[in-house]
């Protein structure tokens, strides 16, 4: 399989050029697997579910997606999934709510490389036996993007959940490897994808886990699912979706004192964070209008439960790290 992008290959900024691409990708996919069934873990992030597109267009329902919740997804994404593959696309999804499993394996632990670790490898026992369900695979397709081979010898990005299952022993189907972010996203809206899909944020593969600082509670997790939901809808009312390049909220495991209904209460502070950057090495802290945060405070305080303090973090990368564990 090629591996290295030809220096003459056209940037697909475009329509046309995009469905160039998929025209011939359909051929090469169709070629390669004949009628054999092709195996895809999908997440819902841009690269998974470009690739699922691609893949549903060239073979229909030799493609059997798996789409494993993990409980650490953001609100609202499993049911996207669920709409546009299964629904909209007709696609072979197998949906499979995990996060109970999650939850349990993450119990007590607060190293955040213990918690990545442990959500990895979850993961993957999970495809895998989701996979030996699944008679007849021969293939296993992935979403990895040409970062991906520049930065770790072509396995899907280093951290990622969601790489290479090594125990799966199938040859690789990998449509989109040659491709950069920005024209992967291109081909996802010339596939009909919906574009909130494609235009999303980067969104770490152990999801909410490492935003639920230390030990993960069901509580707290939910917290910072609701809290995040509350940030973006405002974010995407405000205009500032596709303007700040990540933003987010996350929760520590301490309390402070608060007051609610003339009672003094012990809850937690959501902590706000927004950064723009262009390679994530780096990263400022964009300023965000005051009546728009009191906005998204307010509703966080009311809408939240166990939560009685919102904080914006101001850190720039460096010092601070875009997420906080
Ligand atoms: P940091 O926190 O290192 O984040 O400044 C840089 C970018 O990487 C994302 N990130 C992750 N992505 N798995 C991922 O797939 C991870 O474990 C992980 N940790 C950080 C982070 O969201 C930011 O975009």
């Amino acid at each position: 399989m090629q591996n290295k992008r030809p220096e003459d290959m056209k940037r697909i900024d475009s329509f046309e050029l995009a469905e160039a691409f998929i025209e011939e990708q359909v051929k090469e996919i169709q070629a390669q697997v004949g009628d054999k069934k092709v195996l895809l873990a999908l997440s819902g992030g841009v690269d998974s579910s470009v690739v699922a597109a691609l893949l549903i267009k060239a073979i229909g329902k030799q493609l059997v997606c798996v789409h494993v919740n993990h409980g650490l997804l953001r609100k609202g994404e499993p049911e996207q999934v669920i709409e546009v593959f299964r629904k909209q696309m007709d696609a072979n999804l197998v949906y499979v709510d995990a996060s109970d499993r999650f939850l349990d394996a993450l119990k007590g632990v607060n190293d955040p490389e213990q918690k990545r670790k442990i959500i990895g490898n979850e993961f993957i026992d999970v495809f895998v036996e989701e996979a030996a369900k699944v008679d007849g695979i021969e293939f296993l397709a992935q979403g990895t993007i040409y970062p991906d081979i520049l930065e770790s010898d072509g396995v899907k990005a280093h951290h990622n959940v969601g790489g290479l299952p090594e125990d799966l022993q199938f040859e690789l189907v990998e449509p989109v490897r040659l491709l950069f972010k920005d024209e992967v996203r291109v081909i996802g809206k010339a596939l009909g994808l919906p574009v909130n899909m494609v235009d999303r944020q980067p969104f770490p593969g152990p999801g909410l886990g490492v935003r639920c600082l230390g030990a993960i509670t069901k509580d707290r997790l939910e917290a910072v699912r609701e809290s995040d939901a509350i940030l973006r809808e405002e974010f995407e009312l405000a205009g500032l979706a596709g303007k700040i390049w990540q933003y987010f909220t996350l929760i520590p495991d301490f309390t402070s004192t608060g007051v609610r209904d003339d009672k003094r209460c012990d809850e937690w502070p959501v902590i706000v964070r927004a950064v723009n950057t262009k390679d994530a090495m780096t990263a400022e802290v964009p300023e965000i209008d005051f009546a728009l945060m009191q906005k998204i405070t307010n509703r966080i305080l009311t809408e939240v439960d166990g939560v009685n303090r919102v904080l914006y973090d101001f850190t720039p990368k460096p010092c601070g790290t875009i997420e906080w564990e």
